[in-house]
């Protein structure tokens, strides 16, 4: 994007991959900004078929600004359950150097955990491991928003909360988190979060997670 500083038409217009300084009656330097959409990168932590946990993940990268969504289904990256062993015999599976790829790709993530007996899924826990082999930091940096839920009126917040506190030493730059408890009270499809103040408290988190992710732009 070229922004004209102290042109008094002031109209800013597109040129991409050009710098461009000139000098005309106004004395009017043109700074250059390539837009690029923003990729959000957005999963439930769930192989279930009919996972609330994508549910959320999938309504709430649709709710960021300006964005380009892509939403991963874990059950398209089924593994062997990952040994030490076995990546020796047979080295790290495509489908985990693609998933680290999507990861890299990616403007900032989206992640909605299930939790099974107060801790990840083991489908997600097997991609986790996997991907860690491919490349450090395992989620590359990544403007990161870490949600989760329940049936249950703790929505998930055992596995959440320690996601939340490892996640940071594991290379995500967690921006906020969000917790839904009593899914099925608390959302629907059509609407998403139906109760006020939590929607309130998500849209809060959102906007940070929004921001963090446009931040580039803002820079010249
Ligand atoms: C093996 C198993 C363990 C579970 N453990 C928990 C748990 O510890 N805490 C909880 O809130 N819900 C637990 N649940 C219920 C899940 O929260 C519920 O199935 C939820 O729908 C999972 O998310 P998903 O729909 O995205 O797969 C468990 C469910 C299963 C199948």
């Amino acid at each position: 994007m070229v922004l004209c500083q102290g042109d008094p038409k002031g109209s800013p217009f597109f040129v991409k991959n050009k710098t461009i300084t000139f000098t005309n009656t106004y004395v009017c330097t043109y700074i250059v900004k390539t837009f690029k959409m923003k990729k959000i990168l957005a999963f439930g932590t769930s192989n279930s078929k009919s996972s609330i946990n994508q549910k959320l993940a999938t309504w709430s990268a649709n709710q960021v600004d300006n964005v380009e969504v892509t939403i991963l289904d874990i059950n398209d990256y089924e593994m062997p359950i990952f040994s030490v062993d076995r990546e020796q015999e047979t080295g790290i599976p495509e489908k985990a150097i693609e998933f680290k790829k999507l990861i890299e790709e990616s403007d900032g993530l989206i992640l909605s955990f299930a939790e099974y007996n107060g801790s990840f899924t083991s489908a997600f826990k097997n991609i986790f491991d996997w991907i860690s082999r491919v490349s450090k930091p395992i989620w590359s940096n990544k403007p990161t928003l870490l949600m989760a839920t329940s049936p249950g009126p703790r929505g998930g917040l055992t596995v959440l909360s320690s996601a939340e506190k490892t996640f940071p030493y594991q290379g995500a730059d967690v921006v906020g988190t969000f917790c839904l408890p009593s899914f099925n009270s608390n959302f629907s499809v059509e609407e998403g979060i139906t109760n006020d103040e939590l929607r309130q408290s998500f849209l809060e988190v959102l906007g940070s997670f929004e921001s963090k992710v446009h931040r580039l732009e803002e820079a010249v």
